[in-house]
Order: structure tokens, then C-alpha cells, then sequence
């Protein structure tokens, strides 16, 4: 079988020198990369760099090999194109279809998905011309990653940087995965709320919970790879940020509740991943709580958290919005899902069997999605990512 062909375009950004990483990873895991630069790329990475680690020659302009008609050719025939970094120069090129280079060209002609990785300074990035070409270019089914926060060229940290070329790979390898089908939540913004939440008795001690985050950052990720913006409230998990998701990083259930609400205002769909404890310390004591001989240790007294699953469901933020929960049972697992998703009033609620051994920090998942109207879609012990799929099968079609 012939080799996935790639175009990896580059455009002139500082961080054209992480993309060689990239290019190293696709050819190595077997992929045929072309590199398409642009002319302002090859000043900060030269031709014969994208030459050796491609195994291709490296053409910037349409007037080389004019006999082969590279400006059609090289698009027609890839499986996928990302452009890495793409600054905001080439966003706005592609978003009003310019075509003054080869890089330009080839995005005009590509039938294939097209995945972008903007890297650029934050006031570049929040500039109002780009958000209306990057909302342009995925309301036309482009996979733009939203950038990492973090160090920048410089001095200067903030929204903007490329992020990790190996977590750049892994969407390119789902948005591959996925062949024809196309990228279904485009132009949707996503929440998904992931990891457990901690609830502090003193500065040193909390209840917490098991959940690894693992489920709901494998709903953000495949929420990229169909095209999807994404918000990840992500509470206590050690997990590294998934490439292309705004994470907002939380610690107790209240700061859960207050990030997903804030997320889910302009929301087509939220997944509550998260296990959020129902109960907090009724009282937070400032300084360690000390152990005193011959005195009983003093009972913990708890209070009711906020149900941010059933607030979500009352009270959606706009008509139409999905909402889906999670539910972990021990015990009468499909009897006690059919009677949580009554009472949380959610769209979808996927259920599955917990227990010591079972799903918490596992790379596998087995569960049932219920739905109101009675239909029960199983899905089988398999991947994390396989579930999320199903969960994003379900709700893509009944977005409005
Ligand atoms: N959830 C929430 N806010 C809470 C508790 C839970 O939003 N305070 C959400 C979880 O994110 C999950 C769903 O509700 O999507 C189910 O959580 P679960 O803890 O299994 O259900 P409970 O409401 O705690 O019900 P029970 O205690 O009866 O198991």
C-alpha cells in the first residue's frame, strides 16, 4: 500500500524550527512529506534542512518544475495538509483564498482535511481580523488549533505559542484516522469538563477522588481531530495539555462549576467528564489541623456541592445546547443510570461500572449511553478514544 502523503506547509514564524520535530515524526512513523515553505519560512529554517528530513525537494514557488504542475498537483493528491506554524499572514491568505505561493496554492487545490497550527504573539492572535479568518476557516471544516499559553519569542509569555510538535502529531494522526468522514462538530465550540475535584479540609489535606482526567481529555482531543473548538475544564489531573484546547485548569468543585459555566455560555455541547464531589469541609481550617494526645480527632462535617450537571440541564445557556453526564456506579449500574439521567434532566448520559480495579486511570472504557427517549448504545471494552467518539457520534446530529 502506498504511503499517506502529507504537505507539510511552513510559514514565517520563529517556530518553523519545532516543526522539523514534526516533519521527523511523520516520515518516521511512515508518511510521504512534502515540505511546501514559504519564502519568509526558509529565513528562519533553510531548504536543505526540509530537503534531508523530507527525502523531497523543497519548493517554495510555483515556478519550479513548472511541467509537473506542483500549484494543482501537490493538493490534489495528499491525504492531509498541515500547515505548522501557520502565522497570521497565512491564516488571513487561506481564509480569503489568496494564492501568491505554493503553499497558497496547494491549501486551494487540497480536497483533504486541513489541519493549521497557528504560532504567533498573543496581541497577533487576539487581534479581531484573526479570530474572524480562524472562525472563517473552521465554519469551512479547517482543523485550527487553538495555540498554547506559554513562553513566547522573547521575553514575553501568553496565548500564542506552537504547542508540543508530538501532541501536533497525534491530531494529524486522528484527523488521518478519519479518512473521507468529515470533520461533523466544524464551527462547533465544545466543553468538556475532566479529572476530579479536590475540596480542601486545610492547606495540606483534601478529599479527592480517583479520576485520572484520562476520559475527558480523550473527548477533547477527538473533539479536535472532527474540527471542533474546544474548552477543557480540567480539575487535578496530571495529564500534559492536549495540543489545540484552551484548558482551564480548576481545583474544587465551586471553581469547576464557576469555568464550565463561564465555557458553556457560547456552547454548542458540554460533556461533564469531571467527577465532581457532591461534598465539601463545611469549615476550611487556615492553618494544618494537629493531632492532640488523648483527644478524638473532631468529626468532618460536610456541605452539598453544586450540581453542575442538573444547573447545566435546567437552565441551558443557549436553545439548544447539548448536555451530557457521566455516571459512575458500582452497583445496579444500568437501573441507577436510567434514574440519574431522570433526575439530571441531560441530553446523553454515559454510564459505566466503577470499582478499585476498574476504569479510574485506565486506558480503557466499557459503557452504555443512555438517552431519554430509552435507546441504549453499548459500547465495548476498548480504547478511551473509542468512547469519546461514540459520545461525539451521538451528540454531533443533534446539534442545532
Ligand atoms: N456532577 C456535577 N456536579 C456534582 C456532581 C456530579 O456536575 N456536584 C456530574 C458529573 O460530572 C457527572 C454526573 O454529574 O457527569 C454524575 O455524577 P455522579 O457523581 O455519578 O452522580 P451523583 O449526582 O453524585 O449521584 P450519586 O451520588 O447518586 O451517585
Amino acid at each position: 500500500m502506498d504511503k499517506p502523503k502529507i504537505v507539510l506547509g511552513v510559514s514565517g514564524g520563529i517556530a518553523a524550527y519545532k516543526a522539523c520535530e514534526l516533519l521527523r515524526r511523520l516520515t518516521e512513523s511512515g508518511h510521504d512529506v512534502r515540505v511546501v515553505p514559504t519564502e519568509s519560512a526558509l529565513h528562519f529554517v533553510g531548504e536543505a534542512t526540509w530537503s534531508a528530513l523530507s527525502g523531497h525537494p523543497a519548493v517554495t514557488q510555483v515556478w519550479e518544475t513548472v511541467h509537473e504542475v506542483p500549484h494543482v498537483r501537490i493538493g490534489q493528491q495528499a491525504d492531509l495538509v498541515v500547515v505548522a506554524p501557520a502565522t497570521a499572514d497565512m491564516l488571513a491568505k487561506a481564509a480569503h483564498g489568496l494564492a501568491d505561493d505554493l503553499l497558497t496554492n496547494t491549501l486551494l487545490t487540497a480536497r483533504c482535511p486541513v489541519v493549521f497550527a497557528p504560532a504567533m504573539h498573543t496581541e497577533m492572535w487576539e487581534n479581531a481580523a484573526t479570530q474572524e479568518n480562524v472562525a472563517t476557516l473552521r465554519r469551512r471544516g479547517a482543523v485550527v488549533l487553538e495555540p498554547a499559553v506559554g513562553r513566547l519569542t522573547g521575553v514575553d509569555t501568553g496565548k500564542g505559542r506552537f504547542p508540543e510538535p508530538g501532541e501536533i502529531f497525534e491530531v494529524c494522526r486522528r484527523v488521518l484516522a478519519r479518512g473521507a468522514q468529515a470533520p461533523d462538530l466544524a464551527g462547533r465550540h465544545v466543553v468538556v469538563s475532566a479529572g476530579g475535584t479536590r475540596e480542601p479540609l486545610d492547606p495540606v489535606r483534601y478529599l479527592g477522588n480517583r479520576s485520572s482526567g484520562k476520559q475527558g481529555y480523550a473527548l477533547a482531543r477527538t473533539a479536535v481531530a472532527r474540527g471542533a473548538r474546544v474548552t477543557l475544564v480540567a480539575a487535578n489531573s496530571e495529564l500534559p495539555d492536549p495540543a489545540g484546547v484552551d484548558v482551564v485548569h480548576v481545583g474544587t468543585a465551586v471553581q469547576l462549576r464557576e469555568a464550565v459555566l463561564k465555557a458553556a455560555a457560547d456552547a454548542d455541547a458540554v460533556v461533564m467528564a469531571a467527577a465532581v464531589a457532591d461534598f465539601r469541609p463545611a469549615r476550611y481550617a487556615e492553618g494544618k489541623i494537629k493531632k492532640r494526645d488523648g483527644q478524638e480527632p473532631e468529626p468532618v462535617a460536610l456541605v452539598r456541592n453544586p450540581d453542575v450537571l442538573a444547573e447545566l440541564s435546567a437552565d441551558r445557556a443557549r436553545p439548544g445546547q447539548i448536555v451530557v453526564g457521566f455516571a459512575a456506579e458500582t452497583d445496579d449500574v444500568l437501573a441507577n443510570g436510567r434514574a440519574k439521567l431522570a433526575r439530571k434532566g441531560c441530553d446523553l448520559l454515559v454510564v459505566n461500572e466503577v470499582g478499585e480495579r476498574r476504569t479510574f486511570g485506565s486506558e480503557e472504557n466499557e459503557a452504555v449511553v443512555l438517552a431519554p427517549d430509552g435507546t441504549e448504545t453499548p459500547v465495548p471494552h476498548g480504547p478511551k478514544e473509542a468512547l469519546a467518539d461514540t459520545v461525539w457520534d451521538l451528540v454531533s446530529p443533534c446539534l442545532t
